[in-house]
Parts: C-alpha cells; structure tokens; sequence
C-alpha cells in the first residue's frame, strides 16, 4: 500500500443493503432523461441514414422538405459546419463516425448523411422519411467467414509463452474445436439521447452516457472549443453497457443548437441504434488445449477472429480471456479482424470476454469429457500459482472457492458425468458450469467532499450510474467515509463540471470512484472538529487520485466467478429451456447486496440469452439489418429467466481502500459456456455456434 492510499475505514453503511437513492424519483417519473428536458424553444433533430453499404451521397434533396411543415434546417456535408479532424481521443483516434457529414463517402448502412431539423419531433420525423437522398453505390462487402483474405493480427494482439506446437504434439489428449458467435447488440432501455443548447458562451448538453467528462471533451475537440466551454450532464441514465460514449446524437444536437441558436434535441430511434451505437463483432474462434492423461493442461491456444468497419479499428479481443485462468507450459493468444462496409463495433458489456470465454470454457467441458475427469476437478489440477501469461502473483484469487461454494449449492455432487441419459418425459435434462473473471482495474479521478453548514455531506464527482446502482453505492461509501448515514449524504454525479473522472465502463467505475470519495472524505472528517459551526459554505476538500492509483504494483489483479447452468432439451422441438442458473463470484468487496445481485444476475441473464436467443442478420445483398429491432432481434424474455441465483465469497481486494473489484461485467462472463455445456451433458451434442437455436438442436 502506498502511503496516499488511506487504510480500511470500519463500515456501517458498505456491505449492506440498499434501496436506491433516486428509486422514489425514478418510479414516480420525477427522474428526467436526457430525452426529456424541457426547454421553451426547443427544436428536434431527426437523423437521416444511409441505405448503401458502400459508395458517395450524390445529392441530397433538401427543397421540397424545406417546405414541409415546421422544418428549420436540413443539415448534410454540403451545408454542415466544419468539425475539428485529426484530434486524438482518450481511447486512441476517434471513430470517423462522429465527423458527421464532412464528407460525401458512406462507408457502411445506416451511416448518417442528413439531419432534419424541425419544430416537433413528429414534424421532423415525417420530414426525414421524405428527404431523397441520391448515392452513387459502389459494391460492397459484409460477409464474415473463417479465413477471410482480408484478416490481419493488429498490433499488441497475440501472445505467446513456451512451445506450443512441441507441447501440443507431446499431448496425450487434444482439444481443436472451433466455436462462433454472432453479431451482438446492446440496445439498453432507454435510447440515446441529447439535447444542446448555447447558454452565455457554453454549448451546454443534457445527455445519456457512461461519462459526461469524456463526452464534454470530445465535443470540446470536435467543435474546436475550450473544454470550460463546454457542459455535459448526465444525470439519468437508462442502460449503457458500453455504447453511451460519444456518438452521433450529441454532435449533431450540438451542431444544429449552433446553426440555428437555438436548443435541439436528437433522440436515437431503436432502429437507428443497430447502426449508431457500437455491437459486439461476430467471433469466429479456434481453441487447442493439449493436456496429459490426468487433464494438466501443456499447452492452450486460442485464436478470434473478428471484424470492424473500413474506416476505424475496433477489435474484439476474445482470445485474452484465458490469460489469467490456467497454467499451462505453453500458450498462444490471438484477436485477429477483417475490415468490412459495418459499422465500427465496440465494447460491450464484458468485450472480449463474453465471446472468449464461451470458446475456451466450452473446450475446456471438452476437455474434461476426453479425460473422463469431472470439469471442476480439471480445473482445480489446472489451477496457477500466479500469472501463467506473466509470472506476476495476483492480488487475491478465490476462483476455487467459488466452485467450492457453487457445488455445492448446486449439488453438483450427484452429478452422473454421462451426456444423454436423462429423460424426463419429452425433455433430456444436463448440467454444466463454466469458469468466469474479469480484469480488475482502477482509473484516476478527482471528487470534492463538502460538509454543509447545515450537518449535511455534498459529494461532487463526475460518475456515472447506468442503472448499476453506482449513486447508491457511492452515497454508502461517502456515509462509511465520515462516519454518518447515508441519509446524510447528497451524491451529485454524473455533471462535467464535477471535473475529470473516469466512465461507467470497465467494471472500474464505482472502485476508481469510490477511492477518490474516500480520500476527500477523509481528509475532511479531519478537519471538522466537533462543536465548532461551520462557515454558511461549508467546507470543502477535494482528491485526485492519479498518483495513488499510479503507484499500485504490478499484479494479476482480477475478480473470478464459477457458472452453473441446468437445462432441459425438449428433443420434439429442439427448445432449450434453462431450468436455474448459479453464480458464485469473488469480485472484491460488495457494496450494496442488492443492486451488486442485480447487476450479477443481469449480466447471467444475458448470459443466457446470448446462448439462446440473441443474433443480429445481415443481409449481404443490402448490407444491412434484417429486423433491425427488438422484435428481430430476439433477447432473453422474463418467461425464458427462471431461478437464476447469485452470491459470492469473500474477496476484498487488497490494494483498494474500500476493497471493491469491480462488479459489472463478470456476471456475463462464463455463463453462455455453462448453458452450452449443459446442452451437451442434457443431450451429448456439443454446440459451438451461439445461439443454440431450436433447428440447430434439432
Ligand atoms: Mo462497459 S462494455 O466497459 O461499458
């Protein structure tokens, strides 16, 4: 521990359960989303996409649209404002996605060439749907398969340790399967939204995002301004799951609000989503594991193949799943991806690992089968000392203990290892389990902490709460940290006036969060002395815990889970209902009981979903979506969720000052690969294309 890093305070409020602290608002409709603001004068902006895949906008006709009722602006690259290019963002260069209508090239459907701008949604609605927009089309090219000529490994994305080839050739038994996944989306409840305005010299945006900081400063770039110029506030938020970054929504509300001096909104249709917001890639994933007679595991190879857009990288890195979980003496890692006319996709909720870990944990039930060894047991002989990748100890491991305690919930002892042998009535029922992690990772941020004249506490930070539960979790931190209640705190968040802070995103915001909030707040308990009133201002301390957070050591450091899945196979209809889902995980210390179970069986249920239900189609003669909605794209229903139950073992993390991990991701990890392996042990036919549709079962 560095000596900026303050030591365990005594909880009252952390590690007890909590209804939010903005419930009453939000079930009562006082809660206002981005989408909801009112403002007198305000204009609405409706986006216009692109219908080909490939090729230029040759004219848009804006006339005839300019006369219909209430429009005020038809915006496209040959009136738009010019935006600032070649600026670098945080994340590396930016998604061209967001230089909205610069330039006449569309390099994918559904890329967006106008914006309708009107006095009512509806008029703007009805006046987009008219405009005509002409394209020269050029061929184009969407279609993701194995070996594509165009797959390239970009830099920094494989791995390698030891011999592979030597240790898979002296193997006793080998795994070579290869596994898909399908294109993803992540469509959350409430759609994007922003709405723009110019108040005295400051572009001023109520919008729906994972990080009002991060959005401030990138429409700060784009529209060449001082970052004090701009304020971005996000203080509701209806679901993000990685794709409420910047996008085209605030800057094109930002720039009609600049064209016309007036305040607009842009709200993304559910459709306009499938284009605009970011997916998960398709994987095409290839596993070799090559282990001795009693399931020690010599060598582990996993290659992904994935795809992005022609005008931007995004690689959905599959294949760095495995690095923390089994020894092995020699492993090959590798994210690989082709360029296609798509839109660019982008993290979602657990990138990388959610595909990965259904491919490996999949081949490791395999391996477990070839071995006649049960797959907890293969796990515990394959359990490392310390990173296998790197050498590095971990900051705390309890990946064993969470098969421990989910076995025996589950009842895995009675467990007959066999596939296929039994039926109940029309149904064949199996169990599987699957191991998950996540890496645990902290950022700096900044908080201040004011103790009000009146005994009140006013915690100021730019967090983000996506519907986590972050407020209420960050609001129990703040009460431990000054030794009050929780009812005595206010949490303002999610504002960029509050200063630099990391996103909701990473599973690291309620940890980087919370360490800041506990610095001020400690520092300022110090300074309040019993008895004395305080100036009508209050005071305030502030943090920054950029050099505590640089300091941490070097370590493994991540959270682990252990999936258990029951399900029954109805051998008529090839329907897989699942029956219960267990999940024990040892992500750092919980926060809050309930919105922590929330975010665990949430991630589990999508978990399930994207073993069953969830496959986004293109159409290769379009290039576009098919049903490109949510009555496409099927998801997870209430009635496809039974018991799905989640806990977890004690697993504070060492170097935080509270002791949290990170929660918000792992819960998905894993879980695809236990429903999947309980389709094998129900049925004994191993699926390894997602989702395991009825006519695949069949
Ligand atoms: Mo999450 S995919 O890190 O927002």
């Amino acid at each position: 521990m560095t000596t900026t890093t303050p030591t365990a305070v005594a909880s009252r409020a952390v590690g007890t359960a909590h209804t939010r602290v903005e419930g009453l608002a939000k079930v009562t409709g006082a809660a206002r989303y981005a989408g909801e603001v009112p403002h007198p004068d305000l204009a609405h902006g409706w986006l216009v996409l692109a219908t080909v895949a490939r090729g230029r906008v040759r004219t848009v006709e804006e006339a005839p649209v300019l006369g219909m009722p209430g429009v005020l602006a038809v915006l496209h690259h040959g009136n738009a404002p010019r935006l600032e290019a070649g600026y670098m963002g945080v994340f590396g260069p930016p998604d061209p996605v967001l230089q909205l209508f610069q330039h006449d090239r569309v390099p994918y459907v559904g890329w967006p060439v106008a914006l309708v701008v009107a006095e009512t949604p509806e008029q703007a609605r009805e006046a987009a749907e008219a405009l005509t927009v002409r394209y020269d089309a050029e061929p184009h090219d969407v279609a993701f398969f194995a070996g594509h000529p165009g797959m390239y490994t970009p830099e920094g994305a494989e791995e390698s340790k030891g011999d592979l080839e030597a240790e898979l050739a002296s193997s006793a038994v080998v795994v070579d399967a290869e596994y898909t996944t399908p294109e993803e989306h992540h469509s959350p409840m409430e759609p994007h939204a922003a709405t723009a305005r110019w108040d005295g010299g400051r572009l001023e945006v109520v919008d729906s995002n994972q990080g009002s900081r991060f959005v401030a400063d990138e429409l700060a770039k784009l529209f060449t301004l001082d970052p004090e110029s701009v304020r971005v506030r996000s203080e509701h938020v209806g679901g993000g799951f990685g794709s409420k970054g910047t996008r085209p929504h605030q800057v094109s509300a930002a720039m009609a609000a600049t064209v016309l001096h007036r305040p607009v909104r842009v709200v993304l249709t559910r459709r306009q989503m499938f284009s605009l917001v970011g997916y998960r890639s398709p994987t095409l994933q290839r596993v070799r594991l090559g282990a001795d007679h009693d399931g020690r595991l010599r060598a582990v190879d996993h290659v992904s193949e994935c795809q992005t857009s022609t005008v931007h990288e995004f690689v959905e890195r599959a294949a760095d799943f495995g690095h923390p979980l089994y020894d092995a003496n020699a492993h090959h890692t590798a994210s690989r991806v082709v360029r296609l006319d798509v839109p660019t996709p982008t993290w979602m909720r657990a990138p990388g690992e959610a595909p990965g870990s259904f491919a490996l944990e999949s081949a490791l039930d395999e391996l477990a089968e070839k071995c006649g060894i049960d797959p907890i047991e293969l796990r515990v002989r394959n359990e490392p000392s310390v990173g296998p990748m790197t050498g590095l100890p971990f900051s705390s491991r309890n990946l064993l203990a969470c098969f421990e305690e989910g076995a025996r919930r589950f009842g895995w002892a009675d467990r007959d290892p066999r596939p296929g042998v039994r039926p109940e009535g029309r149904w064949l029922i199996g169990t599987g389990t699957a191991a998950s992690a996540f890496p645990t990772l902290s950022a700096p941020s900044t908080a201040a902490v004011t103790a009000e004249a009146d005994g009140t506490f006013t915690v100021r930070i730019t967090a983000a709460d996506i519907g986590t539960g972050a407020r209420t979790a960050l609001t129990q931190i703040a009460a431990d940290a000054l030794e009050t209640t929780p009812g005595r705190i206010r949490m303002r968040i999610a504002d960029s006036d509050f200063g630099a802070a990391i996103m909701a995103g990473g599973s690291m915001g309620t940890r980087s969060w919370a360490w800041a909030i506990t610095v001020a707040a400690r520092a300022l308990r110090e300074r309040l002395v019993p008895g004395v009133a305080l100036p009508p201002e209050g005071i305030t301390e502030r943090s920054d815990t950029s050099a505590a957070v640089g300091a941490l050591t070097e370590k493994e450091r991540h959270a682990f889970g252990a999936q258990f899945a029951e399900v029954a196979v109805d051998v008529g209809t090839g329907e897989v209902r699942v029956r219960r889902m267990l999940g024990i995980f040892a992500a750092g210390r919980i926060v809050n009981p309930l919105t922590a179970r929330g975010q665990f069986v949430g991630g589990m249920t999508w978990g399930l979903s994207m073993a069953l239900h969830e496959e986004a189609t293109r159409d290769q003669a379009s290039g576009g979506h098919v049903g490109a909605d949510l009555a496409g794209y099927h998801f997870a229903a209430h009635a496809d969720v039974p018991a799905i139950e989640a806990d977890w073992v004690d697993d504070p993390d060492p170097d935080d000052p509270v002791g949290i991990k990170g929660i918000g991701e792992i819960g998905v990890v894993g879980a695809a690969a236990a429903v999947a392996n309980a389709v094998w042990h129900a049925t004994g036919v191993r699926h390894r294309n997602l989702p395991i549709r009825p006519d695949r079962v069949l």
